[in-house]
This record gives C-alpha cells, structure tokens and sequence, in this order.
C-alpha cells in the first residue's frame, strides 16, 4: 500500500501524569496537578443541566463564556479567543506565528507543550539555563536571535513550582525585541498569594505583543471537560481565531466554566485550603530534608539529593500505598518527584506517608 508520507517530527509525545497504577481500583491520583476539591457545585449543575442540548452543535463562538470572561475581568470581547483546555491556544499560537527554522525560547523545565508544538510547526526549540530552578530572564535575553519569535514562560511555571516577579516579567518585556511575541501562561495563578507576583493578564491588559493563557483545568476543577481561554490584542486573538475548529468547546463545557466563574466563594475556598495544605506539606518536606520550591502553587518538586532512597524507590513506596506521584524524566529532572496538594484526608495520608518512608 503506497500512503502519502507522513511527516516526521522529531519530538516525545507528551506523557501526563499516571492515573492509573497495576491491579489497584482505588489509587490516589496527585500527579496531574488537578483541584483538590473539584468543581463548584454549580458548575456541576450546569452540567447536568446541559442534557437536553446534547444532540445539537455547540455556539461555534462561546458567546455565553467570553460575555462572562469579559465582564469578570473587564476585557473587550475582541480580545478573548476560547480553546479546549489552554493547550489548544498554546498550540493556535504555534500554528499561527511559527514557520520551518524559526526559534522559540522556553525555560530550561518549562512546560513541555511549549516544545511540542513548537516543533510541530518545524521551529527550532532553544532553552534557557534557570537559575536553581528558576526561570532566568537574563539566560532568555541570551537565547534571543534574529530568527526568534515566540518566548514562553510559565508563571508560576510547572513542574518547578517557581515565579518570576512581576518586576521581572516586566523588565523580561521590555528588554525583548518588540517583534518577539511573549506568550504566558496563567495556568496556576489563582493560588497565587505572594505580594511580587502579578499574573500575565493582570500585566498586560494592554500589551499588542503578549499573549495569555488561562484555564479552568486546575483551581476551577473542570480538567476532563477541556476548556481554557486566550487574551490578546484583537490582531494576535485574529490570527489565532483562524486555526479554531468551529466546534472546539462543548456546551456542557461552556456553561459548566460559566458557572465556575460566577462561584468567588468556591474559588476562595479553593485558595484557602491550598495556603494551608502546601504550608503544612512544605514543613514536613523541610523536616525530612526533601529540597523543594515554597508554597505557591498546587503542587511541590520534591528533589531527594539529601535522601537515603532515590526517586524511583520513593515512588514505589506511595505505589504501594496507593498514591501516584509524577515522576520527572520527561523533564530530564533526576531523583525528583512532583506531588499535588489534594483534599485533606490524601494530604493527610501523604504527610503520614513520608514520614514513615523517610
Ligand atoms: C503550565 C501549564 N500550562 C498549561 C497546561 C494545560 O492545561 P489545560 O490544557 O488543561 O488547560 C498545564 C497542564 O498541566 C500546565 O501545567
């Protein structure tokens, strides 16, 4: 059989975290980051509501959501595209600005979608150094050639539980190339409580060169229903608008991420319990010398350099135990585990946990 050649890209496909471990029913799953206390009882209602228009196409245009978005942050309509999950928009940017042998600079452990579908789209993927883990706008500066044209960061990024300043991302802004457009990604910036950070929409409400990512996978609790959102300036939204299939989001989806929005109450919730968990999980870790970022987002990389076992045995115990934790090689990270902050009774458990394994 002669089939068109298929082309050939010279990338790992993405492996998220396990959901999944050999002969158990009931794991825990903290290896994905997802919400610890799921959705908003009224995101779920909507979704049930949603029963009798499953038969029909959804809006093609999210109307009811980018109206909510809009109002909630006080954004014009024109500068609002929605994806399913953020990812999609991620991969829109790379498709709409990105041509064989162009560069793209991504942090040393950035998010491995950056590098994905950047080389999908034939461009060339440089990485800047971090300093212990931290994204460096200096080393970034440094990557910058003629041929770049996107730079993303994530703030805070994933999986190394870090953040850039909001002075830093300024000054990483202003020093770069105008024609450089800076994609970053809000992903974890709900939890975010520390008094430097400002998240990427807050900073550039009126940039003509920065694209925002946001989703309602994480702290809003709707992962499995795939949907996320993009703000830019209405040139940027325009040229990523062209590469949407008419009917990316679903309806459940668009009305469940509606209602998400309008709960302030669970989001607080939300934030408070996270504060309080990943404090609690940061003592332990630090009583047991497991090296780690400061509680920041929903999740910590646990670097076990100063440990007797080594990553691989470390997650074996929590096998056993019936956690999942996400391990690192993807990201060329050795000896590390990522864990998420979960409810209160599988914070409970791993904190009993690695006191006992450690
Ligand atoms: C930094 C970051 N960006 C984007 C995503 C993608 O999220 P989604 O496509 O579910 O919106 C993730 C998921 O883990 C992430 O960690």
């Amino acid at each position: 059989m002669n089939l068109p050649k298929a082309k050939k890209i010279d990338i790992q496909k993405y492996e998220g975290g396990l959901s999944k471990l050999a002969n158990i029913t009931d794991a825990i799953k903290l290896s994905a980051n997802e919400s610890a206390l799921g959705c908003s009882p009224n995101a779920k209602k909507a979704f049930y509501d949603c029963q009798s228009i499953i038969s029909k196409y959804p809006d093609t245009s999210s109307q009811a959501l980018k109206n909510k978005i809009s109002e909630k942050f006080n954004l014009d309509l024109n500068n609002i595209i929605i994806g399913s999950g953020s990812d999609e928009i991620i991969s829109f940017a790379c498709q709409a600005f990105l041509n064989p042998g162009d560069e793209v600079v991504v942090s040393e452990f950035g998010f491995l979608m950056y590098k994905i579908y950047s080389k999908i789209n034939g461009a060339n993927v440089v990485f800047a150094k971090e300093n212990n883990y931290k994204t460096n706008i200096n080393t970034i500066l440094d990557c910058i050639s003629d041929k770049t044209k996107l730079v993303f960061i994530a703030n805070p990024n994933n999986p190394t539980g870090t953040f850039l300043t909001k002075d830093e991302v300024l000054e990483l802004r202003k020093k770069l190339r105008s024609d450089i457009l800076l994609l970053i990604d809000d992903a974890y910036c709900e939890y975010v409580t520390h008094k430097d950070y400002l998240s990427g929409l807050d900073l550039f409400k009126k940039s003509s060169n920065v694209l925002v990512t946001r989703t309602f996978s994480k702290i809003y609790g709707l992962a499995n229903l795939r949907i996320g959102w993009g703000f830019a300036s209405k040139e940027i939204i325009d040229a990523l608008s062209i590469f949407k299939p008419p009917f990316n989001i679903t309806g459940p989806a668009e009305q469940a991420a509606v209602a998400a929005l309008d709960d302030d109450l669970w989001l607080k919730k939300n934030i408070e319990h996270n504060t309080y968990w990943s404090n609690k999980i940061f003592e332990t870790l630090s009583k047991k010398n497991i090296t780690c970022n400061l509680p920041l987002a929903n999740f910590f990389l646990m670097r076990f350099e100063n440990n007797k076992l080594n990553s691989d045995q470390i997650f074996d115990e929590f096998a056993k135990n019936k956690i999942i934790l996400r391990k690192m090689h993807a990201y060329k990270i050795n000896n590390a585990l990522r864990v998420t902050v979960g409810s209160k009774e599988e914070c409970e458990l791993f904190i009993q946990l690695i006191d006992k394994i450690l």
